[in-house]
């Protein structure tokens, strides 16, 4: 069986101030402090705390990612940031198509690739993300609504690129609730398959992260489920003491 290092991000959405940072500090007192974690761990902070979370983090091993890039490399798009601005300040990776922004923005899988496009040109790897609603899940719609996600929003160049897929179901997500140990295997067994029919070998490869409500409680038992290559973590990543808690589960 192929084994996958695992991948732990936090993404602080629109929270954090500069002395958020402090909560960095402590983060990577943690991980120095012990053992070296055996996850990868990336923290997506606003814009605005890019930079300084990459030169802040480089010491630790923690490693700075985006929340969203425009399609475009550059030009009259007023408040955007392009990859490659990411790539400047510092990051790594980038989050694309997270279901707020498909919600707040009204991303569509078509964009979301093109993001995911843009991501890779600009050498980051993108977190592409998936999920159903509710009303979906209640409908038995969940497969087939995440597999036309992964179908419409992965680009063909994840066959020769780095990327990495985090399924999160939209009412898990700062609610509290988690979708059972057995629905989560089913839904990633049913993603792998997908990455597997689409891009071969390396469909085996990619790293699926589960997030939605994802906290010191029940990482250990969610990131040992078949499948679960790590995880993306909103709520919990924004305090050390628990982001830490959720990167020694693995
Ligand atoms: O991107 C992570 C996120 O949407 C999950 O948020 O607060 O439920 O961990 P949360």
């Amino acid at each position: 069986m192929t084994t996958i290092s695992p991948l732990i991000a936090g993404n602080w959405k629109m929270n954090g101030l500069t002395h958020s940072l402090g909560e960095l500090t402590e983060l990577a007192r943690l991980l120095t402090a012990g053992e070296a974690p055996r996850a990868l761990v990336v923290v997506c902070p606003p814009a605005t705390l890019l930079a300084a979370v990459a030169a802040q983090g480089a010491s630790s091993g923690i490693i700075a990612g985006g929340q969203d890039c425009h399609v475009n490399a550059s030009g009259a798009h007023t408040g955007d940031i392009a990859a490659g601005m990411l790539a400047d300040a510092g990051a790594q990776y980038v989050i694309v198509g997270h279901s707020e922004r498909r919600t707040d923005h009204a991303e569509t899988d078509d964009e979301v690739r093109a993001k995911a496009e843009a991501a890779i040109g600009a050498g980051l790897k993108p977190i592409i993300c998936v999920g159903e609603t509710e009303q979906q899940r209640d409908a038995g719609d969940a497969e087939a609504v995440v597999i036309a996600q992964i179908d419409g929003a992965i680009p063909d160049a994840a066959e020769q690129h780095e990327i990495i897929v985090a399924y999160e179901p939209i009412w898990a997500i700062g609610t509290g609730r988690t979708p059972s140990l057995e629905e989560i295997a089913q839904i990633h067994r049913v993603i792998r398959d997908r990455l597997v029919e689409r891009f071969g070998e390396r469909g085996q490869i990619i790293r699926i992260l589960y997030g939605g409500s994802l906290k010191p409680h029940n990482a250990r038992e969610i990131l040992a489920v078949e499948n679960v290559n790590g995880g993306l973590v909103g709520g919990a990543s924004l305090l050390a003491k628990d982001f830490y808690t959720i990167i020694s589960a693995v």
